[in-house]
């Protein structure tokens, strides 16, 4: 009997040690892949929810710094010596929690729109969750370089300080397109294997995204 309660104790604490090592060594955690996929899968129809039930050229007052794409990222790690990919990630979980928000409160209750935006946030939090989960208290601490406070900082000064050149009118859909971008840019663990031959950093728009050519279509002369 007591035998067995020690074997059975011995392989409760195997099965622990089992479960943890995945979750030590992986550098993004499975559960929150799995949670940024459905995400990006759910973004397919930000067409649909972000630009058709929308006035057309319905735009949404941002910060300067809320535009946030491949291009900010890659400009950020120029700059920076040695910047870790966790110092953008916090990044983006700032900046794309403060545009859903942004999202949410301009959608009224009762538009089509409504659950969609919602979904998306609710989503988006459990996301930043287990994120914030997934690494030590400590490195949430730790200072970031001082071009990436310096945005957050930005991001966060209150309304009435901010001049109004710092603002940019963007159409909810584009900010859903940078959203989805920045994401697979900065958790490529989690997309990579899907099509592996496709940088998912590039500025240069893949087939996928083709549409942002259309979007700015040039008046002929
Ligand atoms: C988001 O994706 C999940 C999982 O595939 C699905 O169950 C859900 O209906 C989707 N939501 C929307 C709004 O597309
Ligand atoms: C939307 O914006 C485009 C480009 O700026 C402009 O040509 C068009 O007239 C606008 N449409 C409406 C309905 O305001
Ligand atoms: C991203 O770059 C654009 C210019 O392309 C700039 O307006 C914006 O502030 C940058 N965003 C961040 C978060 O750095």
């Amino acid at each position: 009997m007591v035998q067995l309660s020690v074997l059975t104790c011995l392989f409760g604490g195997l099965l622990g040690l089992l479960l943890l090592v995945p979750v030590l060594l992986a550098p993004t955690p499975p559960g929150m892949c799995t949670a940024l996929r459905t995400i990006n899968s759910n973004l397919s129809q930000r067409r649909k929810y972000m630009q058709h039930n929308f006035p057309i050229n319905y735009t949404i007052r941002v910060h300067y710094e809320e535009v946030f794409k491949p291009s900010n990222i890659s400009r950020l790690k120029l700059k920076i010596n040695n910047l870790e990919m966790f110092a953008l990630q916090r990044l983006w979980f700032h900046v794309n929690h403060g545009i859903l928000k942004k999202i949410l409160r301009v959608i009224p209750e009762r538009h089509p729109s409504r659950r969609y935006g919602a979904e998306l946030e609710r989503r988006f939090r459990d996301a930043e969750g287990l994120f914030v989960q997934s690494h030590p208290s400590e490195a949430f601490q730790r200072e970031l370089p001082e071009k990436v406070q310096e945005k957050l900082d930005r991001m966060t000064e209150h309304l009435d300080s901010v001049p109004a050149s710092s603002w940019r009118f963007v159409p909810p859909k584009h900010l859903l397109d940078n959203f989805r971008r920045s994401m697979r840019c900065l958790f490529g663990e989690c997309f990579s294997q899907v099509n592996p031959q496709v940088d998912l950093c590039g500025n240069s728009r893949s087939k996928k995204d083709g549409k942002v050519t259309q979007r700015q279509p040039q008046p002929p002369r």
